[in-house]
């Protein structure tokens, strides 16, 4: 099992990492960040929804196992997850949203479209929700919605309705069945194009089933309350949702006051929390893309905590 990591040296460069400093990576993955992060001296508190994912990273930075604290839990959980540590604040936030390597190419995990396997997709096997619920269970409207918003699929509504069409004969079970009642809905054209036609349909299943959006909202509540001052947060979004929430989040710790543009002064008297380090969003160059095509839609923005002396509300 191999995990090519994206953007690997912006990203964790942008962290400033200082040797004692503490460092939460909410995505360990198979530890490219990570072990990066360690390298340089800092201490680890390494989150994955995946235990495969910190079994297979606890075994790679074995080398570093006194200063890394392995978590099994959601990133969202960030704040509860540093309480349980007895760590106050830390001192850099890295997270690199999506799917991995391993997930993507275990068949039985159900999140290739090529690959036969049970509707599964969760990134976490105790978590209840499976893509068999989903595509069975919420109703076309809604799954006209998923597909649409997170799929960013031009044919939503008429795969929505395929889908209920042929659920109504019998459940879809199947990554197979799946993909061949996507397929059933689209027309001649679609279906000659270079992607698979049932790409954006599982990214958009994979997506609600695992809350991915829900994820990084709770994220964003809770990183200028966790990170010390002149702590930094880089994330990393492959989806254009992903990267619109961080960017919005970035732009109001930023912004500070939210009073309407008619008043004559603030009276809501939130004040700036974090600035923005990277004006524009970081994206991997040619040669990295040509490495690693899955880099191509990646987008790393990064903030810093602003001293709290100078914050008053909204910390
Ligand atoms: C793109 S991979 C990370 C790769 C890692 N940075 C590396 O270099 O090996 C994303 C990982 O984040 C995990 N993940 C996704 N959403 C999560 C969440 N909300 N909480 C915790 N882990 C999550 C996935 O299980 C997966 O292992």
């Amino acid at each position: 099992m191999s995990h090519t990591s994206v953007l690997l040296r912006e990203a964790v460069d942008g962290l400033n990492v200082r040797p004692g400093g503490v460092y939460f990576d909410g995505t360990l993955g198979l530890g490219g960040h990570s072990l990066e992060i360690l390298k340089r001296g800092g201490t680890l508190i390494a989150a994955d929804r995946d235990a495969g994912a910190i079994e297979a990273s606890r075994e790679r930075l074995s080398a570093y196992a006194e200063r890394v604290s392995f978590v099994h839990a959601n990133f969202g959980q960030i704040s509860e997850i540093l309480q349980k540590l007895g760590v106050d604040r830390a001192d850099g936030v890295l997270c690199d949203f999506g799917v991995s390597s391993p997930q993507l190419d275990t068949a039985e995990r159900g999140f290739s479209y090529t690959r036969s396997a049970p509707l599964d997709m969760r990134m976490n096997a105790e978590e209840p929700l499976t893509a068999r619920d989903v595509v069975n269970g919420w109703d076309e409207e809604e799954l006209r919605r998923i597909l649409y918003d997170y799929g960013e699929e031009r044919y939503a509504r008429q795969i929505a309705s395929a889908i209920v069409k042929r659920r109504a004969a019998s459940a879809i079970e199947t990554t197979d069945e799946l993909a061949e009642t996507v397929r059933s809905a689209m027309p001649g054209r679609a279906l000659r194009e270079k992607q698979h036609p049932a790409k954006r349909t599982f990214q958009a299943v994979r997506i609600a089933v695992n809350d991915e959006l829900g994820e990084i909202e709770r994220l964003l509540a809770a990183v200028p309350g966790v990170l010390s001052d002149g702590g930094r947060v880089a994330l990393i979004s492959f989806h254009s949702l992903e990267d619109r929430a961080v960017k919005t989040a970035f732009r109001d710790w930023s912004d500070g006051c939210v009073c309407p543009k008619e008043l004559p002064k603030c009276v809501c008297g939130f004040v700036p929390v974090m600035k923005t380090v990277t004006k524009k969003p970081v994206v991997p160059g040619e040669a990295e893309i040509s490495e690693n095509p899955r880099a191509r839609s990646a987008k790393l923005r990064i903030a810093e905590r602003l001293p709290r002396h100078t914050a008053r509300k909204g910390e």
